[in-house]
Parts: C-alpha cells; sequence; structure tokens
C-alpha cells in the first residue's frame, strides 16, 4: 500500500492492470451505475462544437464515449498507463462502432506527449487522486488546453471527517473494501478508501487549479458528496 499512497507511477499502473477485467463491473456495482451518470452530466458541461478532447486516464474509455455522446464530430484521445485498460477500451471502441473516433495512447499525465494549446478540451475522471505531483498534473492539463479550453475533472475528494459516518459514508470505508476484496483485487479496493481519505478536499484542489492558471474555476458534489465535479477555463 505504501508505493500507492505515494502514488507512484509504477505501482499504480500496475494495480490498475491487476484489477482491469472487472473495473466496470465494479464501477456500476459499488457506485450503483451513479458513475455513469456523473459522466454523462460531465459531459453536458462540453461545447458540443470541441474537436480534439483529451482524456486523461481514460482506463476502459467510458468518459471518452460520453464526450462522444455529447460531441458528435470530435476526435477523443485516451491516454493511460496502463495497457491493460487501454486493450479493454479499444475493444469497447470496436463494439460500439467508435474506433474512427477515438485513439488510445500508453503515456503520463504529468508528461503529456502533445503540443501546447493543442486540445479544445481536457476531461479526467478519478485519476488526479493517483497523481504523484497534482501541481504538474494540472498544468500539464493547461499547457494543452488552447485558449479558451474547458477542462473537467470528476474525483473523490476528502470529505469532511463527520461525512465519514453517514450511510454513504460507512458504506465508502467498510463496504467497499470488502466487496473489492471478494471480487477484485484486496489492496487496490482497500487503496481506493485510503486514497480518498488522504487527498485534498475540493477547495484545495479547485485552489490548485486556479494556481495552474484555470478560470472560472467552479465544483459542486454529486450524490450525496461522494463525487466531486470541477470545471475550469483556460
Ligand atoms: C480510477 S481509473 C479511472 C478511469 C476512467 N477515467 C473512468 O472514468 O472510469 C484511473 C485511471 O487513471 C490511470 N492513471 C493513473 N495515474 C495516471 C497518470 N499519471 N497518467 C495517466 N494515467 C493515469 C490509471 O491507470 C487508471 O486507468
Amino acid at each position: 500500500m505504501e508505493p500507492l499512497l505515494h502514488r507512484k507511477r509504477e505501482a499504480i499502473a500496475r494495480m490498475f492492470s491487476i484489477i482491469a477485467p472487472k473495473y466496470d463491473l465494479l464501477n456500476r456495482l459499488l457506485s450503483g451505475f451513479n458513475d455513469v451518470r456523473w459522466r454523462r452530466f460531465a459531459v453536458e458541461w462540453l461545447p458540443v462544437s470541441a474537436k480534439i478532447v483529451v482524456d486523461i486516464g481514460t482506463g476502459t474509455g467510458d468518459f471518452a464515449f460520453a464526450v462522444l455522446d455529447r460531441c458528435s464530430k470530435a476526435k477523443v484521445i485516451g491516454v493511460d498507463l496502463s495497457t491493460q485498460m487501454l486493450k479493454l477500451a479499444q475493444r469497447k471502441a470496436v463494439a460500439q462502432g467508435r474506433k474512427d473516433s477515438c485513439s488510445w495512447l500508453i503515456a503520463d499525465g504529468l508528461n503529456l506527449p502533445f503540443r501546447d494549446e493543442s486540445a479544445d478540451a481536457v476531461v479526467c475522471a478519478f485519476v488526479i487522486r493517483n497523481f504523484e505531483d497534482l501541481t504538474k498534473g494540472l498544468t500539464e492539463m493547461h499547457r494543452i488546453l488552447k485558449p479558451n479550453g474547458v477542462a473537467l475533472i470528476l474525483e473523490f475528494c476528502q470529505p469532511k471527517p463527520s461525512w465519514w459516518w453517514t450511510p454513504v459514508g460507512l458504506f465508502v470505508r467498510y463496504v467497499v473494501p470488502i466487496v473489492g476484496r471478494l471480487m477484485s483485487d484486496p489492496v487496490a479496493y482497500s487503496y481506493l478508501t485510503a486514497s480518498i481519505q488522504t487527498f485534498l478536499p475540493a477547495e484545495a484542489v479547485a485552489e490548485k487549479m486556479k494556481a495552474a492558471g484555470f478560470r472560472k474555476v467552479v465544483w459542486a458534489t454529486l450524490t450525496f458528496g461522494v463525487a466531486t465535479f470541477f470545471r475550469a477555463v483556460k
């Protein structure tokens, strides 16, 4: 758990490759299908005219596909550290008849292989919590965006301590690691809870986004404070 909690790149990539085969199933199960709703809600804030959209930490591609539902003319480039996750994303794109609208790239969100000001939008769901250097990750998003480009981020931010004693908080704290242990990888799903506890609160993430150069930073919590949505403009 130590290398994971220090967000070591290789450990994070290995963990996601291990859980990749059951990742979508556990997402739906543990969130009660809210993960689908959160991504759908987020993409509503994208300009429909967006042409080049980068999905950082695309995983199995669900955020990328939600972007394509909203921006029919867009080309989405999904980047991720995990080969196994990207293989699944690629397979899903083929099954959905969308392989020409997306491409998949093994790359680090902290060192994106894109030119400055090359993307109309950047999206990133449940990834920044895993960044070894959050400031660098946010600066990279800002760098590749065109002026007025939009960044959308979904994340599990650290809730107030009292939240952990609500029914939803208790579920995240106790049920998630147990279900993860029974159905997937025990370390990964214990890390999920631990990483939320050790991540920043939403206000602090918003401040870091502003410090990275973003303007019009707004955020809102979703589904009883489980997830947080951020939108910002370059
Ligand atoms: C919790 S999953 C989220 C996947 C997807 N965005 C979604 O909405 O389901 C986090 C993903 O981010 C990737 N990831 C973590 N750190 C990364 C980094 N520094 N650069 C690129 N991808 C990263 C992991 O490999 C994993 O696939």
